[in-house]
């Protein structure tokens, strides 16, 4: 089939730490989540992707430079061969992918990687998507990349009618059952937050940026198959991001990073209680989890929250990010990196 030139397009997609975490998925195939979650898009680390359709028999993927092997290329190409079928087109792709954040070390690189392939592959291939949809196929690539399409703070719904996904422990005339399509039913969407009141930053702690141990994609599966405590912080998320929708809307940060602290450490016991356990949670984890206290006997508003790796993010006044970074680099002597709110994805014409 001829190839024209123009199939080809450029997205830029910046990484998101959720505050109400998604852990947990009801649908492997479709990445359907248990729960809804919550997140901050930040303004570091953007992943640029390149996807130009070519007449060549397989899709060529490069990330970081180098060719995409083993499971890495086969989620992009499994990713494509969606975006093929939506599309009506049977032409393979050369994709180019650059991030500027560690790949896999817990600080959502698929996440924006994920949300920059959707758009740019959507272009690529011709498809005409308005964000909510970009939002249900990023998804499909990895959960928390739903969130990534839009800037600023967004909600991902599970998608279960009647609200939140109850658990695992749903066995029939739950809410699952009487959902006609979740697939369609969950997707990302803007959280409408009063940013300069709220004024938030993210202290991230860079402990460790070698790739994790366990994928985060295993952790949960795992956790979900064998821990009996991840009923309960499915239940407790729940009331955390009905919380956390009140706090973000009256801008009050001490309790939007209170709730978001508890949901985190909640999840890490969720994995602390797998079997065999899932442990992320290093001691410098730990040392700054005690800064971050310390920090609060201060007067200081800073709640901390770990993802699928040691490195730890801690929510605080963009006035107070400075004194935050110091406090954190002195106790861990490591690396810290002040985040804002930053950008949804966008083409590269759309690049301001
Ligand atoms: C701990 O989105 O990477 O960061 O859907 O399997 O690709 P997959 O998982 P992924 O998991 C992110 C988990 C988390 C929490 C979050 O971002 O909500």
């Amino acid at each position: 089939m001829p190839v024209d030139v123009s199939d080809a397009a450029t997205a830029v997609a910046h990484p998101n730490i959720a505050l109400v975490k998604y852990w947990g998925k009801r649908d492997e195939r479709l990445v359907l989540p248990y729960t809804d979650s919550l997140s901050m898009t930040l303004d570091v680390f953007p992943t640029t992707t390149s996807v130009r359709l070519t007449a060549a028999e397989a899709d060529e993927v490069t990330l970081d430079g180098r060719p995409a092997q083993g499971e890495a290329l086969r989620r992009v190409t499994d990713f494509l061969d969606l975006v093929r079928q939506r599309a009506g087109r049977a032409e393979r792709a050369l994709v180019d992918s650059r991030n500027t954040v560690p790949t896999g070390a817990g600080l959502a690189s698929s996440a924006s990687g994920f949300a920059a392939l959707a758009v740019a592959s959507a272009t690529a291939y011709g498809l005409r998507l308005d964000a909510r949809d970009l939002s249900r196929l990023a998804r499909r690539g990895s959960g928390s990349a739903a969130r990534s399409i839009y800037g600023g703070f967004a909600v991902w719904h599970a998608g279960v009618a009647g609200g939140q996904g109850g658990g695992p422990y749903d066995q029939g005339g739950g809410p699952y059952d009487s959902d006609p399509d979740p697939d369609l039913a969950s997707y990302a969407e803007p959280v409408p937050v009063p940013v300069e009141e709220l004024d938030p930053a993210l202290v991230i702690a860079l402990l460790d940026t070698g790739p994790k141990s366990v994928s985060s994609r295993e952790a949960m599966r795992r956790t979900v198959a064998t821990s009996p405590l991840y009923r309960g912080w499915a239940d407790s998320s729940r009331t955390d991001l009905a919380e956390m929708r009140r706090a973000l809307l009256r801008g009050d940060l001490d309790a939007v990073g209170e709730i978001a602290e508890r949901n985190a450490l909640g999840m890490h016991a969720t994995m602390l209680a797998a079997r065999p356990a899932v442990r992320y949670l290093s001691p410098a984890t730990l040392t700054v989890l005690d800064a971050v206290q310390q920090l609060r006997r201060d007067g200081v508003s800073a709640h901390a929250t770990i993802d699928a790796g040691p490195n730890t993010k801690v929510l605080c006044r963009s006035s107070d990010a400075d004194r935050v970074a110091d406090a954190v680099r002195a106790a861990a002597s490591c690396q810290v990196l002040v985040a804002r709110c930053g950008p949804g994805a966008l083409l590269h014409s759309e690049v301001r």
